[in-house]
C-alpha cells in the first residue's frame, strides 16, 4: 500500500476519484498517485486482470466496498458508465473527482487519402463518445449530491495540431478540448470544474504497442522534438502530477483549460 506522504501533504483526502483507463499507462499512474494523496479509487478499465491487479497493489481489495477497487467497464457504452457513477455513489456515498483516460489510437496509418471511416469510428467511440459519456453521468452525480467535483480529461499535443498519419487521433482529441471547454461552461454554475492534460508522447503500452517499439526507443524517436532539455523523458507519473493538480484545491480556480505537460514539444522544431 503506498502512502509516502504525510496526512498533512495528502491532496485527495477524504475524495472518491473514478479513473477510466486505469489499468494501465498514464491511468494507472493517477490510480498510484491517487491513493497516495488519500483518495479512494475505482479503477474502471476493459482490461479486467490488469485492472484488478492495480486496484491490489494499492491497498484495494475485491468488493466495492474496498478502499480502492476496480470495475470493469467499456466506456464506449453509456450504460455501463451510468452504471459505474451509480454503483461508485452506492458504494462511497459521493463523486468528487473523475479523470478520464481511457484511449486508443488506430493500428494503421490512417493518413487522410487512406481514412478507414469504420476504424475511425470505433475510435471516436472509446475517445469521443466514451469520455463524454464519462463527463455526463460524473457531472450528474456531482450536480444530484452537491458536490462541487472536478472532472479532468486526457487530450493530447495533437489536441492543437494536425498530424499526417493517426489523423482521427488528432481529430478525437480536439474533440475532447471542444468537450472539457464547453462543458466547463455548463457545470461552472454547479460549482464543477473540467480541464484536461495534454501530454507529447509517453512510452505506454498504447505508444509502444502502436509503433511497434520498446520505451526506450520511444523516447529517443520523440525526445529531439522537446526544447526544454532537461536530460529526463516524460514518464506516466509526471502527467499523474498535473492531473494531481487540476483535482485539488491547489486549482480552485482554474476551469476549461488545457494543460499541456510537454516539454515544449513541437512538430517542427
Ligand atoms: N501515451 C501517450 O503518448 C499519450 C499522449 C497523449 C495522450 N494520451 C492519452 O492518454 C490516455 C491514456 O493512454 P495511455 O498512453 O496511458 O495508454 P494505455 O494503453 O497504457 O492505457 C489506456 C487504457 O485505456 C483502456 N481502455 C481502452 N479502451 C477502453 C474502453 N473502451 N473502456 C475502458 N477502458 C478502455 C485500456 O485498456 C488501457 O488500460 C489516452 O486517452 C491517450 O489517448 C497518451
Amino acid at each position: 500500500m503506498a502512502s509516502e506522504h504525510k496526512s498533512s501533504e495528502k491532496k485527495l483526502a477524504g475524495k472518491v476519484a473514478i479513473i477510466t483507463g486505469g489499468a494501465s499507462g498514464l491511468g494507472e499512474a493517477t490510480a498510484r498517485l491517487f491513493a497516495e494523496h488519500g483518495a479512494k479509487v475505482v479503477i474502471a478499465d476493459i482490461q479486467e486482470e490488469k485492472g484488478r491487479e492495480v486496484a491490489e497493489s494499492i491497498g484495494g481489495g475485491g468488493s466495492s466496498s474496498s478502499h480502492h477497487h476496480f470495475v470493469k467497464c467499456d466506456v464506449s457504452d453509456e450504460q455501463q458508465v451510468e452504471s459505474l457513477v451509480k454503483a461508485t455513489v452506492e458504494a462511497h456515498g459521493q463523486v468528487h473527482v473523475v479523470v478520464c483516460c481511457a484511449g486508443v489510437i488506430s493500428g494503421q496509418d490512417q493518413d487522410i487519402l487512406n481514412l478507414d471511416l469504420d476504424a475511425s469510428d470505433s475510435l471516436f467511440a472509446v475517445n469521443v463518445r466514451g469520455t463524454a459519456a464519462m463527463v455526463k453521468h460524473a457531472a450528474r452525480a456531482m450536480v444530484d449530491g452537491g458536490v462541487k467535483g472536478c472532472v479532468i480529461c486526457t487530450a493530447s499535443v495533437t489536441a492543437t495540431f494536425g498530424t499526417a498519419l493517426k489523423i482521427d487521433y488528432a481529430m478525437s482529441k480536439h474533440a475532447v478540448l471542444g468537450l472539457v471547454r464547453s462543458a466547463s461552461i455548463g457545470l461552472g454554475k454547479h460549482g464543477i470544474r473540467v480541464n484536461c492534460v495534454s501530454p507529447s508522447a509517453v512510452a505506454t503500452p498504447l505508444l509502444c504497442t502502436s509503433m511497434n517499439m520498446p520505451e526506450e526507443e520511444i523516447d529517443k524517436v520523440f525526445e529531439p522534438f522537446n526544447v526544454l532539455k532537461n536530460g529526463e523523458f516524460l514518464k506516466p507519473k509526471n502527467v499523474a502530477d498535473a492531473v494531481l493538480f487540476l483535482a485539488c484545491d491547489d486549482s480552485k480556480f482554474v476551469t476549461g483549460h488545457n494543460l499541456v505537460v510537454d516539454a515544449g514539444f513541437h512538430p517542427n522544431h
